[in-house]
């Protein structure tokens, strides 16, 4: 049955199997960059908690996980202002922090995250993403790791999410 969210079609757009393929190839190579190093995840809800699941257990050396949040208002007082929601837990200073985020679009979330983490003087600063959609940055945000690259599509499923629905559908799609 072809599937929808609020009346919108959804198209399969990256099925499982590939995703699953695509974080195991992710988790090897952070297995081995950070080979005898203690890691720190800090994966950015919501969107990131099911990629975090699945690469989390495809990585093979010592991490701990923390997470933060963060919220955009789009409205007409403050244009897409982000702000941090909630704290994290980890002290970070002197770590190896890996962040993991479902998807980076105009990176606005990611700078105002990158900034609050750097100023607690992390041992090392990297950043992996499943999605990164290329647009036109307003701010230059290097992946270190990246799942797929995508342009210009909106895409629902595997943990990321259409007006909240959809995090729960195992493959990815892209609303028509
Ligand atoms: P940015 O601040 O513009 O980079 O937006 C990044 C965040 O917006 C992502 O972490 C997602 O939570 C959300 N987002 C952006 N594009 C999509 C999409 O196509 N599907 C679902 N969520 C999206
Ligand atoms: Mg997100």
């Amino acid at each position: 049955m072809e599937k929808e969210i609020n009346g919108h079609k959804l198209k399969l757009f990256i099925r499982a199997s590939e995703i699953k393929q695509k974080v195991q190839d992710l988790g090897s190579q952070i297995t081995k960059d950070y080979a005898g190093k203690n890691l720190l995840i800090i994966a950015v809800l919501k969107g990131s908690f099911i990629f975090l699941a699945d690469l989390m257990r495809s990585i093979d050396i010592d991490i701990e996980v923390d997470f933060i949040r963060a919220s955009s208002y789009k409205n007409k007082m403050k244009p897409g202002k982000v702000d941090i929601v909630s704290k994290l837990e980890i002290p970070i200073k002197d770590r190896h922090v890996l962040l993991v985020e479902d998807l980076l679009d105009t990176g606005g979330t990611l700078e105002v995250i990158r900034e609050h983490i750097l100023s607690k003087r992390p041992a090392s600063f990297k950043i992996c993403a499943l999605l990164n959609k290329r647009k036109d940055r307003k701010s230059e945000i290097s992946l270190s790791y990246v799942g797929f690259e995508i342009y210009d599509k909106f895409v629902v499923g595997y943990g990321t999410d259409f007006a909240e629905q959809g995090r729960n559908l195992p493959d990815l799609y892209v609303i028509e």
